[in-house]
């Protein structure tokens, strides 16, 4: 029997949750011939209780962090630390497993290359328990023409409660109970978070060395919507939503995240109500839509744990697509922004 040792970053919503986890799921680990041990968590704040980690594992000492452990799971967040944290296993050889898409969009240039060793585990980043990542990795045998996704749970959470006549306010706390928002929550509603994802969705699909900067250029929030506004559309049977989107423009591949107007009938309207949703368009599959829960703790640590089955099944991380994929002559959807 192999002892695998985890050293946590981050006992936060989704660290505490993977936590939480852990335990029910050590008879199959078994069954792979694998003791899985949490090793130590590193956190800010030692005092503080979480359910699921017990307190004599904490730390908030990154000195020393990665000593004798066999995998770094990081759900801190940020790109400082946790950037600084990752590079480091990275580079001692360890594989990584993370929920963190401002890390992976900003900064590609320093993981790319670990990406592309298979050592980089990131599913639970992008749709959080909805797995997109392995899905869209499937399609590489089509052309891809367009993607177009509503990937912020908060957003798209908030869109809901105002459409059904919630304040922002009641709305954005009850997003934050459910554990849906970023530390900083203008990364969610100023468009930032679901530009992040549409980053790391680009690389995967049409372009493996999309640039953050060109994707944060083309973005934009959702400060402007009202539920007046919201419940205008619907009366008038469309709906308003903030979608990231790749698609072809003068034999280029542009990410894009803005707030759009879609008819009731858009798949990602019926499909990605409160929730996350994504249309694939490609020859020869045709459209897909993916759709499921996008953020909050459980869901996420469930993509988390399956990142770590991969990787304890000897599967590689997430690789970024190897060349870019060839641009289509235009868009199949013109989509009206607001
Ligand atoms: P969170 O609840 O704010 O937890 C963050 C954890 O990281 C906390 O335990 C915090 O310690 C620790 N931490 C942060 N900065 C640290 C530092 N500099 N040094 C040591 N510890 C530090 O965040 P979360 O919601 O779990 O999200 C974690 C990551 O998962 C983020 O990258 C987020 O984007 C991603 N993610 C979240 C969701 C979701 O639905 N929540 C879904 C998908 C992906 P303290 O507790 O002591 O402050
Ligand atoms: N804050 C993010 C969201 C968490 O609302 O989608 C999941 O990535």
């Amino acid at each position: 029997m192999e002892t695998v040792r985890v050293a946590l970053m981050g006992g936060g919503t989704v660290g505490s949750a993977f936590a939480q986890l852990l335990p029910a799921h050590r008879s199959r680990f078994r069954a792979l011939d694998v003791e899985v041990e949490l090793t130590r968590v590193l956190v800010r704040d030692t005092q503080k209780s979480r359910p699921g980690i017990p307190a004599r594992l904490l730390t908030n000492n990154p000195k020393g962090f990665l000593e004798d452990v066999d995998v770094l799971v990081e759900v801190a967040g940020g790109t400082t630390l946790a950037g600084d944290l990752v590079l480091q296993a990275l580079e001692m050889g360890l594989p990584v497993v993370t929920a963190n898409k401002a890390l992976l969009a900003e900064r590609w240039g320093e993981l790319r290359e670990y990406a592309e060793e298979g050592s980089l585990y990131y599913e639970a980043s992008v749709m959080a328990g909805t797995p997109i990542l392995g899905a869209l990795q499937s399609l590489w045998g089509n052309q891809t023409l367009e993607v177009h996704g509503i990937v912020n749970g908060t957003c798209s959470y908030l869109i809901r409660r105002m459409e059904e006549g919630a304040t922002y306010d009641q709305a954005f706390q009850e997003a934050e109970q459910l554990g849906y928002l970023e530390a900083d929550p203008n990364l969610d509603v100023g468009g930032i978070d679901s530009a992040h994802k549409i980053c790391v969705l680009g690389r995967l699909t049409v372009d493996p060395g999309l640039s953050w900067n060109k994707v944060l250029q083309r973005t934009r929030g959702i400060q402007h919507l009202t539920p007046e506004l919201l419940q205008q559309a619907r009366a008038e049977g469309h709906a308003i939503k903030l979608v990231a989107s790749l698609y072809p423009e003068q034999g280029e591949w542009v990410a894009a995240v803005r707030p759009v107007r879609l008819p009731e009938s858009h798949p990602l309207v019926s499909m990605g109500s409160g929730r996350n949703a994504l249309v694939y368009r490609g020859d020869p599959v045709g459209q897909l839509v993916f759709a499921g829960a996008g953020a909050g703790g459980d869901v996420t640590a469930s993509a988390v744990l399956g990142d770590l089955y991969r990787l304890l099944l000897g599967a590689p991380g997430h690789l970024p697509i190897p060349d870019s994929v060839p641009t289509p002559q235009q868009p199949l959807e013109q989509l009206e922004e607001v």
